[in-house]
Parts: C-alpha cells; structure tokens; sequence
C-alpha cells in the first residue's frame, strides 16, 4: 500500500487535484495497485480552518506518507493585504523548507497541435522539451536578515547560498543532463552577484565529475530573453530559487498556457508534485480550469516516488491525445477540433481516464 497526502488548497487546486487523484485510481485499477489517499489542509483554506497555513497535522500527514500531491496557494484577499501577517504563501514555503524539498524539477513539454497558441512562432516552439533545475529552499526566499529598518523608509531580503545547498541541487540536475542530451546550463547573475558567483564557482568544481555533461553558463537577464528568442537551444537548467521562479513562468507559456505544467519537489526523504500554476481565483468553483498541469504531476509522482514509470508515461500519452483530439479546457480553445467551447476540467479529466481504461483494454 502506498499513501498519498492530498492538499487541494485553494481557488482551482481542488478541482483540478480532484481529477490528478482520478487519474491515479485509474490507474491504481487498471494495474493492481493499492493507493491511500489522505487529504490535509493548507493555505487559505488552512488559515480559515485553523488560523495557521501548514498545520501541524498537515505536516505530520504529509511525514506520515510516501509522496505528496498538491494543487494551490492564494487568496486574494491576502494578496491585496501587504500589511497581513499570516499568509497563505507562508504555508507553501514552511512546508518545502520543514520537507527539506530542495529541488523543484519543471519540465517543458510541447505539442504539436498546440503550436497555433502559443505566444511564439511555429518554427521557434518545434522541438522544445527542457527541464528547469530551481533550487527550492535557499537564497532569497529565506535568506535572513530580512524585514524593516526601525523608521520604516528601508527594507531588505537577503539572498544567500552555500555550496553544499548548490551542490545537493547540482547534482540532480548533472544526472538529469547525463541522462538526457549532456547539456547543461547554469543560469545566474554572476556579472554582479557574489551568490552567483559562488554557484559557478562550485558547479564548475563538479562539472570534472561529469565528463560526459556540457556546461555553459548564461546571465539570467539574457536567458530570459534566449527563452523566447531560442528555447529549443535548452536542455537542462540549472538555477536558483527566484530565478528559477520567473523563468519557469515565462517557459511555461511557449506550450500554449501555464495550465499544462506539472512539476516535482524532491529533497533527501518525501517528495511533493505539484501543476506550476496558481491558484486562479477567477475562475476558482467554475469547472473550467486546465487540469492537464495537475494529472501531469500524478504522472510525475509515479514516476519518481513510485519508480512506476509505465504507469507515468499511460498517463502523458492519455494527455496527449486529449490534446490532439480537441478535448481542452478554454485556455486553450482556439485549437479545439470542432468544438465551440472548452470542455470542463471534469470532462478533460474524464476523457484523460477514459482513455487510459480503453489503452489498458487494448
Ligand atoms: C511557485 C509559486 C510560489 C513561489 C509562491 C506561491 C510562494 O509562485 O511555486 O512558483 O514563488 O515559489
Ligand atoms: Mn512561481
């Protein structure tokens, strides 16, 4: 038996985590696997219930399980709130630091009958699929000092990073480059920050132990540029944490919208996989969602918490075909065949297990 943690959260990760955990008992079904799934309370739902946004109890379920599904944080009412003392997001990054999640794996799938909506010309998105390195727990996001002078007029974050964090994050990401075409780059801003020098000093020390991985290095200013310009020149990024943030983003819409991407948070004991959207409060309750970037992390989930990787890759190409067939939520309706509106993130999610199930009678 394995369990899996579920944190739904808030505006659309309900909804769209309901179908990733269809998804998974689809599977578990279809190939004879027994899966628990135990829900837990975080972020504004969290705050609402309990006044905190990563209880304890949701701590001790996550600790007590063999992997983490996850679906959003955010509220806006918090978010219109600088003065807030308690915010949802503080769940989010207490959770990834108490898990130790020190490495956020984001990988960028396109297809191709989505290369009319994309933002970006046709030839320029043939042939992208990088995967993005972000480094989770350290620089900026919890660097301390960090807050208010004593007047108020001045405030401050630090961002600061040692090698080891660099090297535990370097070395997922050295395997994945081995793994995949040898290519590795390391974005950062080592022109002006001392940080970021460090990084290249200590991924340059381990590049020796990867004779077979090329690296290069880029400054992130012109990275984010080249992931417009050129993303098929990408294969495996390696980055630091608000780096990694923006860039993942920005990636994200080469495939056609930000509802598509899953990813996973991996550290030394649990992981946790979670779509890289947000919350999306304005179409939160509505059914309308993209669930793809949710069923996407079961499938990563699978993949690397269960070594199940046939079951994984059922679900991507389920994916693929709800994609090629037309069966898409809004976000991306200029490409449905034949149809006048986006399905519902219920029916994308059934369509995706329908599929699944008629593949495994096949
Ligand atoms: C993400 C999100 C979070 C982050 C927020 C909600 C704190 O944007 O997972 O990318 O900045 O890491
Ligand atoms: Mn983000």
């Amino acid at each position: 038996m394995k369990k899996i943690a579920v944190l739904p959260g808030d505006g659309i990760g309900p909804e769209v985590t309901q179908q990733a955990v269809k998804a998974l008992k689809a599977v578990a079904e279809i190939y004879g696997h027994d899966f628990k799934f135990e829900e837990g309370l975080i972020g504004a739902a969290a705050i609402d219930a309990t006044g905190d946004p990563f209880p304890q109890a949701t701590e001790d379920l996550c600790k007590s399980s063999d992997a983490i599904l996850f679906g959003a944080i955010g509220d806006p009412k918090y978010d219109n709130d600088p003065s807030a003392k308690i915010r949802p997001e503080q769940g989010l990054l207490r959770m990834r630091k108490e898990l130790g999640l020190f490495g956020n794996i984001r990988p960028l799938t396109t297809y191709e009958a989505l290369a009319d909506i994309s933002p970006l010309k046709n030839h320029v998105v043939q042939g992208v699929d990088f995967v993005v390195f972000r480094e989770l727990t350290g620089g900026i996001y919890f660097g301390e000092p960090r807050g208010r002078s004593e007047n108020g007029e001045t405030a401050f974050d630090t961002c600061v990073y040692s090698k080891s964090e660099v090297r535990r994050i370097a070395k997922l990401a050295f395997e994945a480059a081995r793994q995949r075409s040898g290519k590795l780059t390391l974005v950062d801003k080592a022109n002006v920050l001392a940080s970021s020098r460090l990084w290249r000093e200590t991924v340059t020390e381990m590049a020796k132990d990867y004779p077979q991985v090329e690296l290069d290095f880029m400054f992130v200013d012109n990275a984010a540029m080249k992931i417009i310009q050129n993303p098929a020149f990408f294969d495996v990024v390696l980055t630091e944490n608000m780096f990694g943030d923006i860039l993942t983003d920005e990636a994200s819409v080469i495939s056609g919208s930000l509802g598509l991407s899953p990813s996973a948070s991996v550290g030394d004991g649990i992981s946790l996989f979670e779509p890289i959207h947000g919350s999306y409060p304005q179409v939160a309750n509505q059914n309308k969602a993209n669930p793809v970037g949710a069923i996407l992390s079961a499938a990563m989930l699978l993949n690397y918490a269960f070594d199940m990787n046939e079951e994984a890759k059922q679900i991507e190409e389920a994916v693929a075909k709800s994609i090629e067939q037309g069966y898409c939520t809004e976000d991306l309706i200029p490409i449905s065949v034949g149809t006048e509106r986006g399905y519902s993130t219920s029916e994308v999610g059934d369509f995706i297990i329908a599929q699944l199930k008629v593949k495994a009678e096949a």
